[in-house]
């Protein structure tokens, strides 16, 4: 796992951006798994100026976003594909029809997990995941005692996450209580993983997932066992790692050929 302590939230997009942008310079084709949440705003940002300038175009990738709300409506601004849509598809230029939102409407819910799924594979499995993190360590909506062995699937929200999310909403009672979310094996099987986290808020997770044992009270550790995953975080959300000193040496002596 490497682990990169930038000074501020302007930096975790900027780096975290050109990572995204290495992989689909390299592969312009290359699956993307989309976050929402505020987390990685900067980074689609920076995504996006790269877009308008002509510098990078997402018009052959595809998307699968991570999670879905249950039952909201479709047209409500805080559905993910509507969030998706403004966030992701609009400003990077997707073309629509490759963004993949998982349908919390469908009157057979298990049957919308097993056909996002059945996408993913179709597309031939996600290149690079981008991820956030909930303050209680859930990555994608897999709350604590989530199975690592998870593929998509319906999930009750912890009354943790319903606080936090209820900022989206008019109150607090507004925000679904279930959710589809790809599993966290689901999410194992993307190739690259890049976790972005800013804020005090999130100190206490990153450091459970960098640092704790890998354990299912902290989803997010599981990316201790993936291959190739990078957490970039701000030094607010990094004030808690034991060993922060020894992941900026390693970042300022990063080998130019890694
Ligand atoms: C949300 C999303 C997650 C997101 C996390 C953190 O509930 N389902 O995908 O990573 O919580 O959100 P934020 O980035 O707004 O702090």
């Amino acid at each position: 796992m490497e682990v990169i302590i930038l000074p501020g939230a302007t930096e975790v997009g900027e780096v975290a951006a050109s990572l995204v942008a290495d992989v689909v310079r390299a592969n312009p084709a290359a699956v993307l798994g989309l976050a929402t949440g505020s987390s990685p705003l900067g980074l689609y940002a920076a995504l996006g100026r790269q877009v308008a300038e002509g510098d990078l175009s997402f018009s052959r990738a595809s998307g699968f976003a991570l999670d879905e709300y249950v039952g909201i409506p479709a047209d409500h601004p805080q559905s993910y594909a509507a969030v998706i849509e403004r966030e992701v598809v609009d400003l990077l230029q997707f073309r629509p029809s490759r963004v993949h939102v998982p349908d919390g409407r469908a009157s057979d819910l298990n049957a919308a997990c097993v056909r996002f799924e059945d996408d993913i594979r179709a597309a031939g499995g996600v290149d690079i995941q981008i991820l956030g993190v909930g303050a209680n360590g859930h990555i994608g909506f897999n709350e604590p005692t989530s199975s690592f062995a998870s593929r998509t699937r319906v999930k009750t929200l912890a009354p943790k996450t319903i606080a936090d999310n209820a900022r989206f909403f008019e109150a607090a009672s507004d925000v679904p209580i279930h959710c589809l979310t790809q599993g966290l094996g689901t999410i194992m099987d993307a190739r690259r993983l890049l976790l972005v986290a800013t804020g005090a808020a999130k100190a206490e997770a990153i450091a459970a997932i960098v640092e704790g044992p890998v354990s299912s009270m902290w989803p997010g550790s599981i990316l201790q066992h993936h291959r190739h995953a990078t957490i970039i975080v701000d030094a607010e959300a990094a004030r808690r790692l034991e060993l922060a000193e020894y992941y900026r040496h390693t970042y300022a002596n990063k080998n130019p050929v890694s």
